[in-house]
């Protein structure tokens, strides 16, 4: 296959960056997953993050206060000794999420925001909203604590071609939630289209309300990764690659220096087996080598200069969080990604496996 990562710059520097320290930053959309599966990827976010806000689609869902406290604390007991990593915990919304259980939330000090996934939309998102109408008095109370709603932003009606899923939930159902919550914090989470692009960087928003996270994938690629002379599972994730003008447009709002636009890797970790499948899982692995990855697609376009103030400010401004303390030091220097990594009885294939990144974490 075509090695994606050493693209040549499209926009060359004046002189080339070969090294780039920056303040430690937060992936600010996460899948660590639980048991054996959690004690092997959690390492990987743990060495490239200070903290990472960690998604609630467990199975069964994270759905109350007492269950992120519970997750978190397994969380903590997975981390080696010498990590410095803080998870922020998320709860799943459901048609029935009591309005009390967004004030405990709230009050713990713990949970930093409420994942809304349309039921159906994704990986376990079955117990997910059917109607964000049953939701009315909830999302009430978390526009009034600040409490942010962050939404898998796409339609699940079948009748709509997927690939138009993400467009059509702006019309239908991200608009109308903005116009009843004017002051309600939204994160349209890993935008994918430049509808997307477009809507988040214009829309009318008081500060600090409108953000949108990016993932690497989507900045490093387009549809045609997922049938590169077959099919590509490893490049299958939701909502799903588009086509390369999008691509584009999402490259241009994440290095634009705007601050509703932050890091969220969505790396979710599936065993190997389920996504090379005859019905494979949604979702690439990033969190082994994310920030290269960032700084890959950063790179090409001669924006390196941004990537801190995306990977390490914007999203930390947006929940309210103090930077963290630390640095990161990314190099240019050539190395080559593992074909698998364990994860207990299984193993999982991080994204571009095999192919030689340009980028190294210090
Ligand atoms: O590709 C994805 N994988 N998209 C999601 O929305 C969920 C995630 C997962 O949990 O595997
Ligand atoms: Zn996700």
């Amino acid at each position: 296959m075509e090695n994606h990562f050493n693209q040549a710059p499209t926009q060359p520097q004046t002189a080339q960056i070969n090294s780039l320290t920056m303040t430690r930053p937060d992936d600010l959309h996460l899948h660590l997953r639980d048991g054996e599966m959690l004690a092997a990827v959690l390492p990987h976010s743990a060495r490239q993050f200070g903290r990472a806000l960690v998604m609630p689609n467990l199975n069964p869902p994270v759905t109350t206060t007492a269950q992120a406290l519970a997750y978190r604390r397994r969380i903590l007991d997975a981390l080696l000794d010498s990590a410095d990593f803080e998870p922020l915990m998320a709860l799943y919304l459901t048609d029935n999420t009591p309005a009390d259980e967004i004030r405990r939330a709230h009050e713990s000090g713990v949970v930093h925001a409420i994942k809304l996934y349309p039921a159906g939309a994704t990986t376990h998102s079955d117990a997910g909203v059917t109607d964000l109408k049953h939701c009315a008095k909830t999302l009430e109370v978390m526009q009034e604590l600040g409490l942010p709603l962050l939404v898998h932003g796409e339609v699940t009606d079948p009748s709509i071609d997927l690939f138009d899923r993400e467009k059509v939930f702006i019309d239908q159902v991200l608009v109308p939630v903005r116009r009843a919550f004017p002051a309600l914090k939204i994160v349209f989470e890993h935008i994918t289209t430049q509808e997307a692009a477009d809507y988040v960087r214009d829309a009318e928003a008081a500060p600090g309300t409108l953000g949108a996270t990016i993932t690497a994938h989507h900045l490093l690629y387009n549809r045609n990764a997922l049938f590169q002379k077959g099919l590509r599972p490893h490049y299958y994730c939701l909502p799903v690659l588009k086509r390369e003008r999008h691509r584009m447009a999402l490259v241009k709002v994440a290095t634009s220096g705007n601050p509703r636009f932050f890091l969220g890797t969505d790396s979710a970790p599936h065993p190997k087996g389920l996504k090379e499948h005859a019905c494979g899982c949604a979702g690439c692995y990033t969190a082994l080598h994310a920030l290269e990855l960032y700084a890959q697609a950063f790179d090409r376009v001669g924006a390196l200069a941004q990537l801190e103030g995306f990977a390490s400010f914007h999203g930390a401004a947006f929940y309210g969080l103090a930077r963290n303390s630390g640095t990161v030091t990314l190099r240019r220097e050539s190395w080559q990604l593992p074909l698998e990594l364990p994860a207990g009885e299984h193993t999982i294939v991080p994204l571009g496996a095999g192919e030689t990144i340009a980028w190294r974490l210090a």
